[in-house]
């Protein structure tokens, strides 16, 4: 069950790959995981591991020198027709809302989501190797609805015991620091922060997805030889750039008047996606190597450098394949997954283990 495994983990050392550096970080003082990434050799090249294909982007979008030289431009008549020759055929709101939004990327014309504090601060007691459980409570006893998650979680079927808990500091120790930071993680993942109106089932979706993308990333990590904590984290978060694109998306047809069609919606992802995860990932301090693997979780060469990036890529895939039958019966044939040397009886194990730890998860009602 993965949040037992979690708790158990605590525990456990990472381990690191000698073929390359290991970039150390001691996450606390009490023997927990000490290790975070390391570089890989890359994978052996030729006819039978042919290199990844190259990700075909919509030139649609606007580059950020078209943005550059435009800026100033205010009259949409004029930007209309200059976008228009990239999207021959598209109509006026289709190529303005292209401008827009490229616009908004290039020029940071958007509010960055704020993290709930809580959020900030257990990731950042997390990795304070002096941090004790009061600084804990203190932390979630300012956040009413995390700390009820906490306590709810501390008494379901699969932590409580005969007596339930009422106190937090009783539920903390009860479920596990990494737990607590776990919950936590997906606590700010489900806040209001992450609110759009009409793409309420499209966020639910992205926040299931991201969730079985780390639980996937956390149980292939020790095959790639990833620190799971670190795995878990970026898993959780390697998709932001959509969810925060979103938000920019609800901006863009405000000022329009107008519903950009799914398609467009997912081109967008498709373009822009990954680095804004990754500029998100920064500007909430997160560890530069967890910033790093959100950055490559969709480019396979990238990816197979790093210990992480390769446990975050092959998690944002395992989640796909537990949807996609298709994709799931030629895992092995993956890039990432060769060069780590899974085949594919070591995939569908770690599928079948992804399957019952989230319905571990599920049945703890969070
Ligand atoms: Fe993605
Ligand atoms: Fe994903």
């Amino acid at each position: 069950m993965f949040l037992r495994k979690w708790f158990q983990s605590k525990s456990s050392n990472a381990q690191t790959s000698d073929a390359g550096t290991a970039h150390l970080k001691q996450r606390d003082g009490s023997g927990e995981d000490t290790v975070a990434t390391a570089t890989m050799e890359p994978p052996a090249e030729g006819d039978s591991f042919p290199e990844p294909p190259a990700p075909v982007r919509d030139e649609g979008w606007c580059t950020r020198e078209e943005i550059a030289a435009l800026r100033h431009v205010r009259d949409e008549k004029q930007l209309a027709q200059v976008i228009s020759r990239k999207v021959p055929g598209a109509g006026r709101e289709e190529v303005l809302f292209r401008y827009y939004l490229s616009r908004a990327v290039y020029l940071g014309e958007f509010e960055l989501p704020v993290l709930p504090r809580s959020a900030t601060e257990v990731l950042q007691l997390s990795r304070n190797p002096a941090a004790e459980i009061d600084d804990y409570v203190r932390v979630i006893g300012g956040d009413p609805s995390l700390l009820r998650g906490i306590v709810d979680t501390a008494n379901s079927p699969f932590f409580a015991s005969l007596s339930g808990t009422t106190s937090l500091d009783q539920a903390i120790v009860r479920i596990g620091l990494r737990q607590v930071e776990q919950l936590t993680m997906f606590h700010a993942m489900r806040s209001k922060i992450f609110r759009v109106p009409g793409y309420e089932a499209l966020i639910r979706s992205l926040t299931a997805h991201a969730i079985t993308a780390a639980v996937a990333a956390q149980i292939v990590a020790p095959k790639v030889l990833a620190l799971p904590a670190d795995a878990f984290l970026s898993g959780v978060f390697h998709d932001v750039g959509k969810l925060v694109l979103i938000s920019v998306i609800g901006n863009v047809q405000k000022r329009l008047h107008w519903q950009a069609p799914p398609a467009l919606v997912a081109s967008c992802f498709e373009t822009y996606h990954v680095s804004f995860g990754e500029v998100v990932c920064r500007h909430w301090n997160f560890p530069a190597q967890i910033c790093e693997a959100v950055g490559s979780h969709h480019d396979a060469k990238r990816a197979a450098e790093k210990t992480l990036d390769r446990a975050v890529y092959l998690g944002n895939l395992l989640a796909h394949a537990m949807v996609d039958e298709d994709l799931s019966s030629t895992l092995a044939s993956d890039y990432v997954a060769r060069a780590s040397n899974l085949d594919q009886a070591d995939l569908e194990q770690v599928q079948a283990e992804i399957e019952k730890e989230m319905q571990a998860y599920e049945t703890i009602g969070s």
